[in-house]
């Protein structure tokens, strides 16, 4: 086996959330066929670990999971349980014919949470936590292990919190802002704490969670990344409670793209991405953004003419990376008031209007000036401009070609 060497990429995993704090969003609710069939396309993208429920909070969760865990092969199989018995004994049963399993545990880590919440000392939730990591390490090797809102919390008690539930066999550790609070410098310099001060050297992996309240999910995603942290939780259009969760195509598509700054790599299928993006959208309801990053409508399209020039003459004028990628078709060309005549005629010779002379119409130089003229007022009128509107000009304008 070739062992890695220090100029290797690290391997960041992908830990895909859709199926618990993704279906977590106002509205939303999936029966089992749509879990499976998205748990089938998430195997498919490649993702590591699959969130799959949370066992103990319907019977339908927990016979959810136990599909899941019977039909997905590929990706370790996760469920979520709070601190107490029954939860993760719930969690393990439904689990149970995973190939794979894991337990997540999770308790609060912030005093407004504690005391509000859980009604509980801190003393107490060590005490709890330990319990629990232990109990679920009965069931698996692989247990996970989170205490929400850390962001608002002491970080002196985070780390107590924290290496008290390694020391009871916690595997991963993952560190949530729940509520969306961090900023990517603040939360960095957290994941820096926890590996300097309390994973060093061992085999645990420092996990990311993060919530968009403030629009710095991925941000602070990346941020622990650069601070050690190799897992990233996250979900597909970054669904999830309020204003959702770090989104899986972002963090993938920033480590990707610019793998020169992170040093890192997932295991991703991105040519996938899309198919899982419209899926998701499809069965939730949840419609995607047009502007939204990797995925929406006009995340690879170009409007102004001086973009469209650019992108004409040389792709990567204004292209950071290839539509195909991420399984979307080439990027296109918007037609409207802001195209140039270099993108005008290209998308008349795209939709086989050849603009050499040759073809039936004889559209020559002259015969395009004429007709951009007319596009340009047309544009104003109506806005966006699609292939009918070019079709109909172009054949209106059939007797310019003849003069
Ligand atoms: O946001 C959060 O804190 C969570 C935990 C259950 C990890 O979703
Ligand atoms: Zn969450």
């Amino acid at each position: 086996m070739t062992q890695p060497t220090s100029t290797d990429p690290r391997r960041i995993h992908i830990f895909d959330t859709t199926l618990r704090d993704g279906e977590q969003s106002p509205g939303v609710a999936l029966n089992h066929a749509q879990k499976l069939e998205i748990a089938h396309q998430l195997a498919r993208l490649g993702v590591d670990v699959i969130e799959a429920g949370f066992p103990i909070t319907s019977d339908g969760d927990f016979e959810c999971v136990s599909r899941i865990s019977r039909e997905v092969r590929g990706p370790v199989i996760c469920g979520l349980a709070r601190t107490a018995r029954a939860d993760i004994e719930r969690a393990a049963k439904a689990l149970e014919a995973a190939a794979r399993s894991r337990i997540h545990v999770f308790t609060s880590a912030s005093k407004v949470q504690i005391e509000h919440m859980l009604r509980k000392t801190p003393e107490q939730v060590i005490e709890s936590s330990v319990q629990a990591v232990r109990l679920a390490r009965q069931y698996t090797d692989d247990v996970e292990f989170s205490g929400q809102d850390v962001m608002r919390a002491d970080f002196d008690f985070v780390i107590r919190l924290y290496r008290e539930a390694i020391e009871a066999g916690a595997t991963v550790i993952n560190i949530p802002d729940t509520v969306g609070y961090g900023t990517p410098q603040e939360y960095g310099a957290l994941i820096a704490r926890v590996r300097d001060e309390i994973v060093q050297g061992r085999n645990v992996a420092i996990s990311t969670h993060c919530h968009d309240d403030l629009g710095m999910a991925t941000a602070n995603s990346l941020a622990a990344v650069e601070n050690g942290a190799t897992q990233i939780e996250c979900t597909v259009n970054g669904i999830g409670e309020r204003a959702g969760n770090t989104s899986l195509e972002e963090v993938v598509m920033a480590i990707h793209t610019r793998r020169d700054h992170y040093q890192a790599q997932t295991g991703i299928n991105t040519r996938e991405i899309n198919r899982v993006s419209r899926m998701v959208s499809r069965l939730t309801g949840m419609p995607v953004q047009p502007n939204k990053a990797i995925v929406g409508e006009n995340a690879f399209a170009h409007e102004s003419g001086i973009h469209q020039d650019g992108v004409l003459k040389h792709k990567e004028t204004y292209e950071i990376m290839n539509a195909e990628l991420v399984g979307r078709e080439a990027a296109v060309m918007v037609m409207g008031k802001h195209s140039g005549r270099a993108a005008f005629r290209k998308a008349l010779s795209d939709l086989g209007y050849v603009t050499d002379g040759q073809n039936d119409f004889g559209l020559n130089d002259e015969a395009i000036n004429v007709l951009f003229t007319r596009f340009k007022e047309l544009a104003d009128r109506k806005g966006q401009i699609y292939a009918d509107d070019l079709r109909a000009l172009v054949e209106a304008g059939a007797e310019i070609a003849q003069t």
